[in-house]
């Protein structure tokens, strides 16, 4: 577990990405996959918990992602980091972005809705791009700011395209969301400032969407090579990857100990938990 910034959260160093979990069309996954079954999803998220994973990542972008959480969640809701967005809608086709403050409201409220919670830990401003450059400009921090005062948000931030529009949330953010693995590296200034201000770091495309993980050949797993990379800088908080096979998340967090703890035993991590 490690310390979001200073926001006062605590984030388990693997987050679960939910994507996968309600959105198979416009993603850019290696494979083409299935949508889990509320079965198959409910065990992936049992087996988060048991493997010691309390932050999920969503947004309404994700298709079906917030709602499907709302529902299976309800009852343990408590025991979860929720990480949402606010600012790109898929309608199945095409991605629309809406940043004003009106729309920024309006999304937050929709996803509390949908989450089934009176309040989200954390809202990131979903980028498409561009209009990063321009945040400061639209009211849309100031609108994350009023929800945080009202108490339906603990924090807020932006998971950014650009080094200059991860540079500018860092100015005004708890949070942001950027972009690291091996291949890679153009956030890299960004993390540092950000771990100089305190500001919390959750790492997207670690696995480089899963194309790092289709590599084969080196002496080491390809999974473990990429969270030693993206851990080995200070001011990361949590790496959210995105699967929805628990045997691959249970990889993934035996991965990130041997990375984090050297000389832990990977085979009982493996098997345990973190
Ligand atoms: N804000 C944004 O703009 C943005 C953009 C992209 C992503 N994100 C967030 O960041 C999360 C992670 O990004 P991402 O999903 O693009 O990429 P990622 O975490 O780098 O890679 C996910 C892919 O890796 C595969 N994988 C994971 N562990 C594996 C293992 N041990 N063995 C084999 N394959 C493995 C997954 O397939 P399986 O399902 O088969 O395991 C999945 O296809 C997303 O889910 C989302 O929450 C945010």
């Amino acid at each position: 577990m490690r310390d979001l910034g200073d926001t006062g959260i605590r984030v388990s160093s693997i987050g679960l990405g939910t994507v996968k979990l309600g959105r198979a069309v416009g993603v850019k996954y290696p494979a083409p996959f299935s949508i889990p079954d509320d079965e198959a999803a409910t065990h992936l998220l049992r087996r988060a918990r048991e493997l010691g994973v309390n932050l999920l990542d969503t947004a309404p972008a994700y298709g079906n992602s917030e709602s499907r959480l709302g529902t299976l969640l309800q009852g343990w809701r408590d025991e979860w980091v929720i990480v949402s967005k606010a600012g790109e809608t898929f309608d199945g086709e095409v991605s629309h972005f809406d940043f004003s403050p009106e729309g920024i409201t309006s999304s937050v409220e929709r996803s509390l809705a949908r989450l089934k919670t009176s309040c989200l830990d954390v809202v990131l401003l979903h980028s498409g791009g561009e209009a990063e450059l321009h945040f400061d400009e639209t009211g849309s921090f100031e609108a994350l700011a009023h929800l945080k005062a009202q108490g339906k948000i603990r924090a807020f931030g932006a998971s950014t395209k650009t080094l200059r529009g991860a540079q500018l949330a860092i100015d005004r953010c708890d949070v942001v969301m950027l972009t690291l693995n091996p291949q890679e590296r153009n956030d890299e200034p960004a993390i540092e400032s950000a771990s100089k201000k305190s500001v919390g770091v959750l790492i997207k495309k670690a696995l480089q969407s899963g194309h790092a993980v289709q590599e084969s050949g080196g002496a080491m797993d390809p999974v473990e090579r990429s969270l030693r990379f993206v851990f080995a800088h200070a001011g990361v908080s949590s790496v959210v990857v995105g699967t929805i096979d628990p045997d691959h998340l249970a990889h993934d967090v035996a991965a990130a100990h041997r990375a984090l703890v050297p000389g832990e035993d990977s085979q009982t991590q493996e098997k345990g938990g973190a």
